[in-house]
């Protein structure tokens, strides 16, 4: 079983984008650091990022067909995409839900619902880019 730390749109700007709400951790270092921290737990790890909803889609569908874990961060699609939604529902190794910021603790209503949250073994959001390692700590106590 391999595990995806997939992230969706603008979080390839991670360190450059709003880094008050979103810290100053590139895209590239987080993934380095989840790579080492997968390897601490004795986790095969891969990251991947992409602003294309489609993409990550068919990342999801190969990770149910290959049973692989899912560490995601889908972003704003969290908010509202049932594509999405049917997509997590498929998984069949766990998926643990992952937020730098706390979305229910920001202003705006639209982040206070998740699509992901239901199919999620569980939620982890405002610990900024230490929620991924908390992720994989989940994933890795099974
Ligand atoms: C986010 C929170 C979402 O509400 C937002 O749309 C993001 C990032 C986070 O990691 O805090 O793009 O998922």
């Amino acid at each position: 079983m391999r595990t995806l730390v997939l992230n969706g749109p603008n979080l390839g700007r991670l360190g450059r984008r709003q880094p008050e709400i979103y810290g100053t951790t590139t895209h590239a270092q987080l993934a380095e650091q989840c790579l080492a921290w997968g390897a601490a737990l004795g986790l095969e790890v891969e990251v991947r990022q992409t602003n294309h909803e489609g993409v990550m889609l068919d990342w999801l569908n190969t990770a149910a067909d290959d049973g692989d874990a899912v560490v995601l961060n889908a972003a704003a699609w969290t908010h509202y995409s049932y594509a999405l939604l049917d997509a997590c529902a498929q998984l069949t190794a766990p998926l643990v839900e992952v937020h730098i910021s706390d979305p229910l603790q920001r202003p705006e209503e639209f982040r206070h619902t998740s699509v992901v949250t239901p199919y999620a073994v569980e939620v982890i959001a405002g610990h900024g880019i230490d929620g991924y390692r908390l992720a994989l700590e989940v994933v890795a106590r099974g």
